[in-house]
């Protein structure tokens, strides 16, 4: 059997069925083919589908003349498929072919080294900060596994339009243009499992597609947790003017402070500083600060790495329960120490790329 045949077997296997836009094609890890037996690995996450999925390979491919369909599973995080490079020769820079992202003066990348710390809350906060100070600010969501701009924005229902020359239209939330791989998604209902693997090949294009307008001050990058491929793929075709890493106090949490740290070294962007969030709690009825995690190192981490700690931020109940009804505690309780911290935070930040 040919491998051509194959592939357009598995390309033309859409999965509509069960919801989502596109093909096993897509999938696909591994195919081998031994005469009339085809052997095919295919990503997916939860078992539910692999029933569905090994008799969507077989009703393809055995009309082509396979006996044998032995299908497998995986559920490793999809591999960015990069277009065929060139050899890079000896002296050739990896970052020499970053490009700006369009219409924007300062690009700030939020990150951190896993989720759940409040990278997005920091991230729409600093957003919302920004634009209380009177700058011009967008809000890019790449967290493509748990893009939770559009809710934390209360943008979730705007919708994306595109120019006549197909680049897209970020809508508008609290005065910050908005695009989220939340907002993009064919419909809410499709699985979060499939998003990743189609979504993640478009990244890097949809970095560039973007109509941000002529002269936005800011753009800020939520980024997915960790030190994976998106954070590399995008080190190495756009130009970050620096990155922020979110951290909770806690010892563990730092460990992944520092890979993130030495990551963006390796891909040559500036890290303007580390924000502290969850780092105290304070009490809705008295507004009294505990110190719940005892003194935490992350200034020691800070100093190790040359670089500061940009501010810290309580843990208050009501940055939560605002982000859930969509407004950023920044504009919904000026007053809160919450906000303040965030203020604050925006002020060191513009301190820092004023000086770079
Ligand atoms: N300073 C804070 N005080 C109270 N709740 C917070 C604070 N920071 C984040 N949260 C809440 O913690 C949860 C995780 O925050 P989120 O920003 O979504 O984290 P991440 O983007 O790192 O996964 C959310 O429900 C958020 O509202
Ligand atoms: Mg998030």
């Amino acid at each position: 059997m040919a491998v051509q045949g194959v592939m357009d077997a598995l390309k033309n296997a859409n999965l509509e069925e069960i919801g989502v836009s596109f093909s096993l094609a897509d999938l696909l890890r591994d195919l081998k083919i031994d005469g009339n037996r085809v052997y095919i690995k295919l990503f997916s996450p939860s078992e539910k589908y692999h029933q569905y999925l090994k008799e969507k390979a077989e009703k393809v491919l055995k009309p082509l003349g396979a006996e044998e369909v032995q299908v497998e599973f995986t559920s490793e995080p999809p591999k960015q498929q990069q277009p065929p490079q060139p050899p890079p020769t000896a002296q050739q820079n990896p970052f020499e072919n970053r490009r700006r992202i369009p219409g924007v003066k300062k690009v700030i990348a939020v990150a951190s080294g896993k989720g759940g710390v409040g990278k997005s809350t920091v991230a729409v906060n600093l957003a919302a900060a920004l634009k209380k100070k009177g700058y011009t600010v967008g809000y890019l969501d790449a967290d493509m596994y748990g893009p939770s701009g559009p809710t934390m924005l209360g943008a979730k229902d705007k919708q994306v339009m595109a120019t006549p020359d197909n680049k897209l239209i970020p809508p508008e939330a609290h005065g910050i243009k908005i695009i989220s791989i939340g907002l993009m998604l064919p419909s809410e209902d499709t699985p979060i499992i499939w998003r990743g693997p189609v979504l993640f090949k478009a990244l890097s294009q949809f970095l560039f597609d973007i109509n941000w307008g002529d002269d936005m001050d800011f753009l800020i990058i939520d980024l997915p947790p960790g030190t994976g491929d998106v954070q590399i793929t995008l080190g190495q075709t756009a130009e970050i003017d620096g990155a922020v890493i979110v951290t909770t106090p806690q010892d563990v949490a730092l460990i992944d402070v520092k890979k993130g740290i030495q990551m963006f070294n390796e891909v040559q962007i500036p890290v303007l500083g580390i924000v502290e969030n969850m780092s105290y709690f304070v009490c809705p009825d008295n507004g009294k600060k505990y110190e719940i995690f005892g003194r935490s190192k992350t200034e020691e981490v800070a100093k190790e790495y040359s670089t500061e700690v940009l501010g810290k931020v309580p843990i208050e109940p009501k940055v939560a329960e605002f982000s859930d009804l969509g407004v950023p505690i920044v504009l919904a309780k000026e007053d809160s120490q919450s906000a303040q911290a965030f203020m604050e935070i925006a002020d060191r930040l513009i301190k820092k790329l004023s000086e770079q």
